[in-house]
């Protein structure tokens, strides 16, 4: 049906005889003359209908409307004299329209294909609209050039494209499950999968070595600008390989990645963060590289002060007193400051304090701050040697719960690094290491894995572990990339002996374990070898890679942040007949009746 798609037509095809197919994307009438900007997935190009030489093709243009999906046939031709467009790649030229078929009408669209302001809710409605804009079909295919790079990587490196069950048992990864009813087992349900985890690990007990899976997986979970529903992972596992050789093999991995779509070269190596380290200077598990600020530890400062709101944290073994120097911020006003003590207060922080810096050499007498008189020279003189402060510079400081600090002031920091343009250019990638093994639960008042159940420790020593869950690190990395987690993993357990115990510490008794994890338990004792993987998470990359501000930006069909599909209208009612088949009956009076 055609020769050329729109966006090749340039001037190395002038005098050439073309068809081209696509959108009407619009139709100007000009002195007698109709202009068609004609769209196909490769771009746009102008069509010219002149009424005296082709009147049968120039009265078909008349009558198209936005959106008509059209066939033009026509000569390229240059452009008359200052009528170029330098801003379209194929500004240089036109067709001039021979015949135009009508292949198909359009109602007039909702919103034009053009216009950037259209609320989310119709955007989403209206899908295979929204799709046909150049932008959104540009991060679509970006999308799939990353997918490619990557499966070419791990194909070149050994991994076998290997399929596992969407209808399986719970696999935790800390979210509600997705529950699929059984007709054939009334009553039972599947689950479907949080992630691959179990089965990649068997595929590892059957000995094949490396695995990838580009996977949908479903966590039934609060929504935010980074999480879906359902979302795509990149999937790998592999035995006989450490921590360090699975590192190293995945970095490598998005250096390709970064080099091939983007033409970046990202650093060699990344570099490595442990866990206590990113929480003691940025406050977070992911911290953005590209912001200049750090947190400095003065609860040790604050101990025997008589400032309640600063030696109370400080002597508390779970609290924390950080300080957040932010250079030339002495000009921050006041109303700006009180913003910011309001932005800390979303995480919990009952109060911003902050000094001034006037005059590093006049001691107490250059500190400009409501707390100053409240606070001993020995401590000043540590604060400002401490965080390197000088002339001109101001100081927050968070003091609380060691939680509350590290979310507000890291929160904090990164707002205050975008609000004073302190964002470097850049893409500054890192791994976080040596994870605690565990967290505490305080609301159930019991240990949960930081990773998940399946994570190996640092040691072999089970006795250790239960006897001091607190102070074990696991064999777990991050990989974080400009403020976002995009992938993690683990050395895994290889061990039931091992497996039993972290079950144990977290509260899970043998005969639970048998009945939910039985099927890994025995298959642990029929030769596992040493295994790990990892976990990308491919619309947060495709998202950062394309500079999209959300992952529903480079998912075709996302769900709003309800978890809702405004285009199919799903989650749906389902019928009644359905119901009854599976044993199952809506209890809520509330929920509409289907008839
Ligand atoms: P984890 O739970 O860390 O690990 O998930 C791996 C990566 O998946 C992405 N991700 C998400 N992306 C969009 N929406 C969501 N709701 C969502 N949840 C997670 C993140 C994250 O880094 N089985 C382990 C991996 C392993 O140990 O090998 C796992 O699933 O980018
Ligand atoms: P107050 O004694 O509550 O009036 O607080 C004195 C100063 O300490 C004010 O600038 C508060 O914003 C600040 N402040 C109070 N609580 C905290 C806290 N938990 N962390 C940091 N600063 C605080």
């Amino acid at each position: 049906m055609r020769t050329r798609f729109c966006g090749e037509i340039n001037q190395s095809l002038i005098d050439e005889h073309v068809v081209a197919c696509g959108w009407v994307h619009r139709r100007r009438d000009h002195g007698g003359v109709v202009f068609i900007d004609l769209r196909d997935r490769e771009g746009i190009v102008q069509v010219v209908f002149d009424p005296v030489a082709e009147s049968e093709a120039f009265h078909v243009a008349e009558q198209v409307r936005s959106e008509f999906v059209i066939q033009v046939e026509g000569k390229v031709r240059a452009r008359p004299d200052g009528t170029e467009n330098p801003d379209m790649p194929t500004g240089a030229v036109e067709i001039l329209g021979k015949k135009l078929v009508i292949l198909n009408k359009a109602q007039t669209p909702p919103f034009h294909i053009d216009d950037e302001d259209v609320h989310e809710e119709t955007r989403l409605k209206f899908r295979y609209l929204d799709l046909r804009r150049p932008f959104m079909q540009q991060k679509l295919s970006i999308r799939a050039h990353i997918t490619r790079v990557l499966r070419r990587f791990l194909d070149e490196h050994g991994f076998l494209d290997i399929e596992t069950p969407m209808l399986t048992r719970a696999t935790p990864e800390g979210a509600r499950d997705y529950l699929v009813p059984s007709r054939t087992h009334k009553g039972r349900f599947f689950a479907l999968p949080q992630s691959p985890q179990l089965f990649k690990q068997l595929l590892m007990m059957s000995g094949l070595e490396r695995y990838y899976q580009i996977v949908r997986c479903f966590r039934d979970e609060d929504l935010r600008a980074d999480r879906q529903p359902e979302f795509t992972q990149l999937d790998i596992e592999a035995s006989f390989l450490t921590e360090d050789d699975i590192m190293t093999l995945m970095e490598s991995m998005m250096r390709q990645v970064f080099a091939k779509v983007l033409e970046i070269q990202l650093p060699n190596p990344f570099p490595r963060l442990t866990y206590q380290v990113a929480m003691a200077r940025y406050g977070t598990d992911r911290p953005d590289l590209r912001i200049p600020l750090e947190l400095v530890e003065v609860s040790d400062l604050m101990a025997s002060v008589t400032f309640k709101v600063f030696s109370d944290p400080a002597n508390d073994p779970r609290g924390r007193v950080a300080a957040l120097r932010i250079p030339n911020g002495g000009e921050i006003p006041r109303s700006a400051i009180d913003k910011y003590t309001e932005f800390v207060g979303i995480y919990g922080a009952k109060g911003l304090a902050y000094i001034k810096v006037n005059d590093t050499q006049a001691g107490r007498e250059g500190l400009q701050s409501p707390i100053v008189k409240f606070l001993p020279d020995e401590a000043l003189a540590g604060i400002v040697s401490r965080t390197n402060a000088q002339n001109g510079d101001l100081i927050f400081f968070g003091a609380g719960k060691e939680k509350t600090v590290n979310e507000s002031m890291a929160a904090l920091r990164v707002h205050i690094g975008h609000d004073l343009g302190l964002v470097e250019y850049g893409w500054r990638p890192l791994w976080v290491v040596n994870f605690p093994m565990f967290a505490w639960n305080e609301n159930e008042q019991r240990w949960t894995a930081q990773h998940h159940p399946f994570t190996a420790p640092a040691t072999d020593n089970t006795e250790l572990l239960e006897v001091a869950p607190r102070d074990c690190h696991s064999q777990a990395y991050d990989m974080v990339l400009n403020g976002t987690e995009i992938g993690g993993g683990s050395i895994r357990i290889h061990r039931s002996e091992m497996q039993l115990a972290i079950f144990r510490i977290l509260g899970i008794d043998e005969e639970e374990a048998k009945q939910r994890f039985g099927f890994l338990l025995e298959a642990l004792t029929h030769g596992c070898p040493p295994h790990g993987g990892i976990a990308f998470g491919l619309d947060r990359i495709a998202m950062l890679m394309t500079g999209a501000s959300s992952i529903r930006e480079v998912i075709a069909f996302p769900k709003t942040q309800t978890a809702h599909c405004p285009l199919t209208d799903a989650p749906a009612i389902a019928d009644e007949r359905q119901l009854r088949e599976l044993g199952i009956r809506v209890r809520s009076a509330d929920f509409p009746k289907v008839s």
